[in-house]
């Protein structure tokens, strides 16, 4: 059985604050953050109270599917920024999800990115899982996350239906 992990909103805040210290730290001064809904919201959210900087969002489906015996792995567009908002024109913009996990959909969303007119394109994710990759990022993109943690499922408290029940799985959750 896969492994699973449990975090708190505590948790999350303190990765996301030294996150926040690392893209600080980086040579790029980002303008916005452009959030990849649903998971990237509140990461987003938390991140703009060490940033100080405006939010956009874009929202993604995942869908892994099995045709014919072949696994395929597509993502589909809820929402995008088409047209590109004028204030965004040229800016340097920080993509924000929750998890770094097949990059499938962060090569998807990258990829629509570069095509708009904006500045220079960096990653932020709470979450980076040590694994093999399938989807690519773009050659010497900024990239920066919160921890790095092993391949097992994570269980985030926004997908809670308990938080009590989830906040007691984390207290006895193996940590990374
Ligand atoms: P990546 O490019 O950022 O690596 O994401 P990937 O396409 O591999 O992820 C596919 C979907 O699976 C995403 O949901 C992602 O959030 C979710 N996912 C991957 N690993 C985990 C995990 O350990 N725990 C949880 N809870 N979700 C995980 P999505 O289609 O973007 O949905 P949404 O929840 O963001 O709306
Ligand atoms: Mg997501």
């Amino acid at each position: 059985m896969e492994k699973k992990v449990w975090y708190t909103y505590d948790d999350i805040h303190r990765v996301l604050k030294s996150l926040a210290e690392k893209v600080q730290a980086g040579r790029v001064k980002y303008d916005a953050m452009i959030a990849i809904g649903g998971g990237g919201f509140i990461p987003a959210r938390i991140l703009r109270c060490f940033l100080n900087i405006p939010i956009y969002a874009v929202t993604t489906a995942y869908y892994d599917s099995e045709y014919q015996g072949k696994h395929a792995e597509s993502v589909k567009k809820i929402q995008w920024l088409d047209p590109l908002p004028e204030n965004l024109v040229g800016k340097n913009v920080l993509v924000v999800d929750e998890v770094d996990d097949s990059r499938v959909t962060m090569e998807f969303v990258l990829n629509d990115l570069s095509k708009l007119d904006l500045g220079t394109i960096g990653i932020a994710v709470l979450h980076e899982k040590k694994k093999e990759k399938k989807g690519k990022l773009p050659e010497g993109i900024p990239y920066y996350s919160g921890i790095v943690v092993e391949d097992w499922w994570i269980n985030y408290p926004w997908d809670a239906e308990d938080i009590e029940e989830h906040n007691q799985l984390a207290k006895q959750s193996e940590k990374i």
